[in-house]
This record gives C-alpha cells, sequence and structure tokens, in this order.
C-alpha cells in the first residue's frame, strides 16, 4: 500500500473514461473525440447529451425522437410545485432550492432501482428533463409569478428561457444560451462529477448522486464562481476605479479571483474563449460594451500579474447578465447543463463499479489510554 500523499487528489488517475479529454497544456477539450469549439459551433444540447449518453451523434431523425423523449418529461408533478413555494417562502437559495428538489424528485420516479443501466439511462433523462422546470417554477414563484407550463416545440434551451420568462425567447439569445449548455456539459473528474462518482461507487440510486453533485457544484470554487463573477463585475461597475485597481485590491488582502485559475488548464480554457467572444457580441449588439470591457481588463492584468487565465465561468457571467439572467440563477444553469455528464460518468462507471474508498494518512496520537470522566 502506498503512502504518498496526493492532497486535493492531484494528478491521481481513478478511472478510464471516454467520455472528455482534456489536455491541459495545450487547452484542447474533446467530447467523445470531438473538439469542443466544433460541438458549441455545430450542435446543440441535446445532440450532445445523446453524444455523451449513448457514444454517438445522432442522425436526424434519432435527434427528433431523442427530443421528443426529453421534451415529453419535462412537466413537474403539482405537489412538487407545492414544495417549491414552501422554498419561495422561506427565502431559501434557488441552488439550495434545486438541491432539495433533485433530491425530491425520487419520490415521483416511476423507476425505483438503478440496478440496470437501462434504468438508469431512463431516470436520467426524467431529471434532465425535469430540471430547467423546477428552476424557472422556483425563478417564477419568487417573483410573484405563476410558472409557465413547458412547450415541447422548443428546444430545451429556449424553453428554459421561455419558461423563466413567458415569453418566446429571441432566437440569438435562445441559440447562445444552448451553447452555453454544450460548454458546460461534461469536464472530466471535475469535483462535482466525482462526488457524484463517489456516491454512485456505493449503488447509491442516481438521484441520491446527483443531489450529492449539486452540493458539490455549489461552492464558490467550483459552479459557484460565475455568479461570484457577476458580482465582481457589479462591484467594479459601482466604483470609480478602474478594474485593475478592484482586482489588485482583492489580490492584496488574500482573495482569489472568481473565473480564473483551474487545476487542469494552464495556457487557456477553451471554453472560456468561446464564451468570451459570445459575451462580446452580445456586448455589441446591446451596444454595450462595459461588462466584457471590464472583463478583458481583469483577464489581462490576471494573465501579466498571476499568469492564471480565465476558466469557464468567467465570460459565462458576462454572458448570461447580457441576456437578462438573474445572477444567483448562473450556478443553477451550470447544473441543468453539467446533469448531463454526472449521469453519463455513472453510467459508464456502473459497468465495472469499484467502491471509491481513498485513505488518510494518520498523523494523530497512538494507543492512548480513556481516562474516567473525572480526571479530563
Ligand atoms: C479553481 C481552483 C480552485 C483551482 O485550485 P488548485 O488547482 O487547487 O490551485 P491552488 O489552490 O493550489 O492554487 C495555486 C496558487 O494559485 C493561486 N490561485 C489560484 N486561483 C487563483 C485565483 N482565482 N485568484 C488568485 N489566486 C489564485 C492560489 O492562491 C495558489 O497560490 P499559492 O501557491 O501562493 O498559495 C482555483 O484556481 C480557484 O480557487 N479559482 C477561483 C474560483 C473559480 O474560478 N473556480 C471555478 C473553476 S472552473
Amino acid at each position: 500500500m502506498s503512502d504518498t500523499l496526493n492532497p486535493g487528489l492531484e494528478g491521481v488517475l481513478l478511472d478510464e473514461s471516454a467520455l472528455s479529454y482534456i489536455d491541459g497544456d495545450d487547452g484542447t477539450l474533446l467530447y467523445r473525440g470531438y473538439r469542443i469549439e466544433e460541438l458549441a459551433r455545430e450542435t446543440s444540447f441535446e445532440e450532445v447529451t445523446h453524444l455523451l449518453w449513448e457514444g454517438q451523434l445522432p442522425d436526424a431523425s434519432t435527434l427528433s425522437s431523442f427530443r421528443s423523449t426529453l421534451a415529453e418529461q419535462r412537466a413537474i408533478d403539482p405537489s412538487v410545485d407545492a414544495v417549491i413555494e414552501t422554498l419561495v417562502a422561506a427565502e431559501e437559495a434557488p441552488m439550495a432550492a434545486l438541491r432539495t428538489l433533485i433530491s425530491m424528485l425520487s419520490a415521483y420516479d416511476s423507476v425505483q432501482a438503478d440496478d440496470d443501466l437501462a434504468q438508469l439511462r431512463e431516470t436520467a433523462c426524467h431529471v434532465t428533463a425535469q430540471l430547467p422546470t423546477l428552476l424557472a417554477a422556483y425563478h417564477r414563484r419568487r417573483e410573484g409569478d405563476r410558472p409557465v407550463e413547458p412547450d415541447p416545440a422548443l428546444s430545451h434551451a429556449a424553453n428554459f428561457l421561455y419558461m423563466l420568462t413567458g415569453e418566446a425567447p429571441d432566437p440569438v439569445i435562445a441559440e447562445g444560451f444552448d451553447m452555453a449548455l454544450v460548454l458546460h456539459a461534461d469536464h472530466g473528474l471535475n469535483a462535482s462529477t466525482f462526488s457524484a462518482m463517489v456516491t454512485a461507487s456505493t449503488m447509491a440510486d442516481l438521484h441520491s448522486a446527483i443531489t450529492a453533485a449539486m452540493g458539490t457544484l455549489s461552492g464558490p470554487w467550483h459552479g459557484g464562481a460565475n455568479a461570484a463573477v457577476m458580482q465582481m463585475l457589479r462591484e467594479v461597475d459601482a466604483s470609480d476605479s478602474p478594474p485593475t485597481e478592484w482586482v489588485a485590491d482583492a489580490l492584496e488582502a488574500g482573495r482569489r479571483i472568481p473565473g480564473f485559475g483551474h487545476r487542469v488548464y494552464s495556457v487557456t480554457d477553451p471554453r472560456a474563449t468561446i464564451l468570451s467572444e459570445a459575451s462580446e457580441a452580445l456586448a455589441t449588439a446591446a451596444g454595450d460594451p462595459r461588462w466584457i470591457e471590464y472583463s478583458t481588463a481583469i483577464e489581462t492584468y490576471m494573465r501579466e500579474e498571476k499568469g492564471l487565465v480565465p476558466n469557464v465561468d468567467f465570460y459565462s457571467a458576462s454572458m448570461y447578465h447580457q441576456m437578462g439572467i438573474p445572477t444567483d440563477l448562473y450556478t443553477p444553469i451550470f447544473a441543468l447543463s453539467r446533469v448531463v455528464g454526472w449521469a453519463a460518468h455513472i453510467v459508464e462507471q456502473r459497468t465495472d463499479n469499484r467502491l471509491i474508498r481513498p485513505r488518510a494518512r494518520y498523523v494523530g496520537p497512538q494507543e492512548r489510554p480513556v481516562p474516567p470522566i473525572a480526571e479530563r
């Protein structure tokens, strides 16, 4: 048994996977062999979901039936909506509300045991289809509006935006949002996927694994970073100082700058490059370059001063903001997409499962006698 310490499991290979390939030294990301740049440009969220779950890009007729299968399962049980009202009344934050609601979905899932791969895939489909409905309903209820019924004629991305606002989304916004979902769908054994796999490795059900992953995603060092980026950009906007001064002060105070740094990427995160272009296009269309200007100034400063490059959460913040999406929905939106990767890894893992159980090097005292209570 090796006693080598690997803090943060850095560099540790846990398993084999055919899902996503990341080369952090040259900024490459592939889903099942396809470059992320090409997938972002050429495919939809539904196509990428099919690719990750089934191993290949769907042809037109397969895509059409896969889209319908997902769309048919969007509606949530009315009793779930009652819980949404309770969570809104308690002023629960959206990410925590979604985590609670995902866990609750198991009570309404006809598939009770995920003990074969077909059932596991069926459950993955239910959960993926219903997450947008839960989040949109939560948001509308807290705004004092009634939830909007899903529209099966709309794509996964467009339907979410429609359920959020009650209005048909602008096609350019819907397309950009769909691309953002494509970019977030999978990313190797990131912390939340690992968390899902740890839970699934005990042969626990998919809802448990996804609930665990949701909790892991919520932290500001993982999916929570996108909302923190927007908070930073707002603070920059409210101050009279240039963005670089805000960042310099934060670094001086020992704070981490959200949206920068990555365990795997050293030169560039290809998703950030794609999102920065999309965010800039929105800024140009709106005639308001503010958010992209702050972002690019911060990027240049962080590269030069710290040698750190933006990650996926940096430009998604200004992009979602320009789409009119409330900041506290950014991290739950990450989950609407990453659920696909969580499920894909769990299915892959189930074909040859082994309990995940690392060890810690013990550094505490040895063999102490228990003193009687009066002597402690
Ligand atoms: C993502 C992240 C957790 C990766 O962490 P990691 O691989 O464990 O890297 P470390 O925490 O060991 O960081 C290495 C060094 O870079 C610094 N660093 C890393 N990210 C930083 C950031 N965003 N801002 C400032 N300094 C940062 C660390 O403080 C550390 O400095 P030190 O060696 O002087 O202590 C980290 O970069 C981070 O916290 N980023 C901000 C949050 C974020 O954007 N998360 C989304 C990731 S997709």
